[in-house]
């Protein structure tokens, strides 16, 4: 079994209840997760620049059943009303952690969230969501092992998570995270995410990204499916090959801060994504056509004005501007007067590289 570092090696004594809050971030990714093999491995390693704007706060209430059954006991209060429409994921995600938390069927648990931002966005709200329940989980396993260092509990609390949802092993600690192994990257692993603690030139500690809302509806291609259509693709393989070459690429542009650099690798990793999507069976386009007007008003902008802006895309329509700090002022305007009407309601959230997530309480 693999994880088997992180299964508890002494029971230790429960509390009666608490509550426990955590606010985590989401993440965008540079170099792209897509495909995956069982249990929630990657195929490629990807590399993440942590959120700040964009988050979720989680309390999770926890009281000891007066007689332990067999079953997960959890109400969920989504953004202050009851949801049941998201108790099959987390159900999911207990049963696939179960064997590392083995306090689970012990309690009954209230999981109170909410997001900063708008849910069905299309930001990466799986991420923040997970890695927010993971973390409050690490928090009671730490009360009942104060002696966890916090190595492990970073490591483990990104384990958990990913079993929840991959890029949520993305969104724990660290300004720029790596999930899945390279030789490059040292301590990176398929089983969590690592902070990426090679050199990281100044002009990307700070990196500002603007995500474009140009469509808000729930998600065409669930990213279970869209993975799965990465098993017997015809171009899975160079794909596959081609992020861990990305990988040894974007950490020389770290070190040097090569910018330029950084702009075609990302662009271009976008753009694989989607061409993934185009090129399975069965075929998507995950792309709208204002998405289109936006990537190509970038580039007009990018050629007239000098300016390093550019763009990735998630697994839908909407558009992340990324661009160094030192351009907030011009690279602002230009996206209220140029990109903001094809938003939809003219919507779109100013964000940058946050450190990770922290605990409320
Ligand atoms: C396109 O992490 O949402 O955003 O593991 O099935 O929950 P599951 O998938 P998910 O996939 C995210 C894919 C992506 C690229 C990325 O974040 O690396």
């Amino acid at each position: 079994m693999m994880g088997q570092i992180f299964i508890p090696k002494t029971a230790g004594t429960l509390k009666e209840s608490g509550t426990v809050t955590w606010q985590t971030p989401s993440n965008i990714a540079l170099v792209k997760y897509w495909g995956k093999r069982n249990p929630q491995l990657p195929e490629n390693t990807s590399i993440s620049f942590t959120l700040s704007n964009c988050h979720t706060k989680t309390t999770l209430s926890y009281t000891k059943k007066q007689e332990v059954d067999n079953q997960f006991d959890f109400d969920v209060i989504f953004e202050g009303k009851n949801n049941k429409a998201f108790k099959p994921k987390i159900e999911t995600f207990f049963k696939r952690v179960e064997a590392y938390v083995p306090f689970l069927k012990e309690y009954s648990f209230v999981i109170e969230s909410k997001n900063s931002f708008p849910h069905s966005s299309g930001i990466a709200s799986s991420a923040s969501g997970m890695s927010a329940i993971a973390l409050c989980l690490m928090s009671i396993e730490k009360e009942i092992n104060p002696n966890l260092t916090e190595e492990e509990f970073y490591h483990k609390a990104s384990f958990l998570a990913r079993l929840g949802s991959g890029s949520a092993c993305r969104s724990v600690k660290g300004e720029i995270v790596v999930w899945g192994e390279h030789p490059e990257v040292k301590g990176s692993s398929d089983l969590y995410g690592v902070e990426f603690k090679d050199t990281i030139a100044p002009v990307f500690k700070n990196y500002q990204d603007t995500i474009l809302l140009v469509d808000k509806g729930e998600k065409q291609v669930s990213s279970t499916v869209g993975h799965d259509l990465m098993h017997g693709h015809p171009f899975a393989e160079q794909r596959f090959a081609q992020a861990q070459e990305n990988i040894s690429k974007i950490k020389t542009i770290f070190a040097k801060g090569a910018v330029d650099d950084f702009i075609a690798l990302v662009e271009s990793e976008a753009l694989t994504l989607h061409a993934m999507m185009m090129t399975s069976s069965p075929y998507f386009i995950l792309m709208k056509p204002n998405t289109l007007e936006v990537i190509n008003k970038i580039w007009a902008y990018r050629k007239e004005t000098g300016s390093k802006l550019c763009f990735t895309l998630d697994a839908g329509a909407n558009v992340h501007v990324l661009y160094p700090e030192s351009e907030k002022a011009t690279v602002q305007q230009f996206i209220k007067q140029d990109l903001a009407v094809f938003c939809k309601n003219g919507e779109y959230i100013h964000d940058q590289v946050g450190m990770g997530a922290n605990k409320l309480t």
